[in-house]
């Protein structure tokens, strides 16, 4: 057995990634049987449950609300705050009762998570009952390690400290509208307060021709929308031999005519003029970036491992705005990073007061075991962090509702996703800008590009009725 080691996994060798194949395993012996599976990350571990639905349905499984009726139970983890980490505990204790009663259920705990030392660890020792876990690169193994555990293998545990790239990967896409595409895996930023450069390996790009495949094959089924993945998009490609930049490939699918393209995360660090202008070009990438500050004051940047300063990031950030015609700007921000004075704190009210962003997600920071930052002096108490998240959100809020409110009595393109959940006469979807709008039209919309005239405005969401013409 492999347990996962963070040391090694920090180390990134000049293997040659190897681009493999990724085919469904067959087998008869779940004919029937009920799976539970239940996401806790990002984008990338969703996407990676469509790939996990695919593995259990082609063995013939059928999914299950309810933990309780289910034959297998698969957990997909994130490590990237402690919080994440409680709930997927908390759940475990739901799971050995029933274990208890059913000793038959297979338990599978996948993702981020697994890819940690001391989780394996902990996982092994307090958790015995746990049948399978299996690391972020080895997905595809799934359906044999559940044969075997039906088979009566007991402590399924297979890690790899290396990534390689599976290509034609068979995902069950949880909607007919819009896609993800995964387009470079790991992160070799290593920023110091981050897991994932340690849970998810190192940078490697999908070739660009297997992408465009992928995005021109979603395309002929209908799909409106791409995301293109990558915990750093922008990072894109300079891992492949015949050097092509992130700006290439979204040129590339641009070219494919897909209505929507998106992208997330972009780094500001690496984010090229070539970008802005190809983003800028093409009507069909829409004009919304998510671009993390994580901090405003320069001396925090720095002990981050960001790469840019307050300067450098404002730069960007104009730049975006100014060319790139009705563009729109959401950031991640961490609060009470070890040693983040006041003063410090100050420097990212300032940078929100520049910037006024469309929205943000904000959090406090989490030590990660292994990483660099769990190990600074940090003698901030959190009542204080608490105070600093509450006054940055607040401003946030106000930001973000200020440029919904700058949306009313415009007539907006919306991409129709489904019924609102609040009404069910309503139905729901985003703009190009990424703004979550209700909107009174008939449920004959969803999967179509509409015009919505905006009525309203609400920190989060827009509300809108169906009009002839887009009119910005
Ligand atoms: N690859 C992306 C996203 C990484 S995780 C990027 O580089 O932006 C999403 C967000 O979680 C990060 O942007 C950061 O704001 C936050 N985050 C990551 N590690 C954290 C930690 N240890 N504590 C608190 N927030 C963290
Ligand atoms: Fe984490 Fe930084 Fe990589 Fe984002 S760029 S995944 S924050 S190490
Ligand atoms: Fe979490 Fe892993 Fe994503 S740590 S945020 S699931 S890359």
């Amino acid at each position: 057995m492999n347990l996962p080691n963070l040391k090694a996994a920090k180390i990134r060798s000049n293997k040659e990634v190897v681009y493999k194949e990724s085919p469904l395993v067959s087998n008869d012996q779940f004919l029937g049987k009920k799976y539970f599976l239940r996401t806790y990350g990002c984008q990338m571990n969703e996407h990676d449950s469509e790939q996990i639905e695919a593995i259990l349905e082609h063995l013939g499984m059928t999914s299950c609300e309810e933990l309780e009726g289910a034959d297998v139970i698969v957990l997909n983890t994130c490590a990237i705050r402690e919080n994440a980490h409680d709930k997927v505990f908390g759940y475990l204790g739901r799971i050995k009762h029933l274990k208890k009663e059913n000793p038959s259920v297979i338990v599978c705990i996948g993702g981020c998570m697994s890819q940690e030392e001391n989780v394996a660890n902990e996982l092994k020792q307090r958790h015995p009952y746990v049948n399978i876990v299996f690391g972020t690169h080895n997905i595809h193994e799934l359906g044999n390690m559940l044969l075997e555990a039906k088979a009566g293998k007991q402590d399924i545990e297979v890690y790899s400290e290396e990534g390689d790239v599976y290509e034609h990967v068979t995902y069950k896409r949880a909607s007919h509208i819009t896609a993800w595409v995964n387009i470079i895996y790991g992160c070799d930023k290593f920023c110091t307060y981050c897991i994932v450069p340690y849970t998810r390996g190192k940078e490697r790009s999908r070739k660009l021709e297997e992408i465009v495949k992928e995005v021109e094959k979603l395309k002929e089924e209908g799909y409106q929308e791409v995301t293109l993945l990558g915990q750093n998009v922008n990072a894109y490609g300079h891992d492949l031999p015949e050097s092509v930049a992130f700006s290439d490939l979204l040129e590339a699918v641009a070219q494919t005519n897909i209505p929507r393209i998106r992208f997330v995360t972009s780094h500001p660090w690496n984010f090229t003029d070539k970008m802005i202008d190809v983003i800028a070009h093409y009507d069909n990438i829409m004009p919304y970036i998510h671009l993390p500050l994580q901090s405003g004051s320069d001396r925090i940047l720095k002990l981050m491992g960001r790469r840019y300063t307050k300067e450098e990031y404002i730069t960007l950030f104009k730049k975006m705005k100014e060319q790139i015609p009705r563009v729109a700007i959401t950031t991640d921000i961490i609060v009470g990073f070890p040693g983040e004075t006041d003063a410090d704190f100050k420097n990212t009210l300032d940078v929100v007061d520049t910037c006024q962003f469309d929205g943000a997600y904000t959090f406090i920071f989490s030590p990660r075991e292994g990483t660099p930052a769990a190990k600074m002096k940090d003698e901030t108490p959190l009542v204080e962090k608490e105070e600093r998240l509450q006054i940055l959100n607040q401003k946030i809020n106000a930001y973000s509702k200020e440029s919904n409110e700058k949306c009313v009595g415009k007539t907006l393109p919306v991409l129709i996703l489904g019924t609102s959940e609040k009404d069910a006469n309503k139905v729901y979807g985003y703009t190009d800008t990424m703004k979550l709008v209700n909107v009174e039209a008939t449920k004959d919309t969803i999967g179509k590009i509409i015009p919505v005239t905006i009525t309203a405005a609400k920190s989060f969401s827009l509300d809108g009725k169906l009009a002839e013409e887009v009119k910005i």
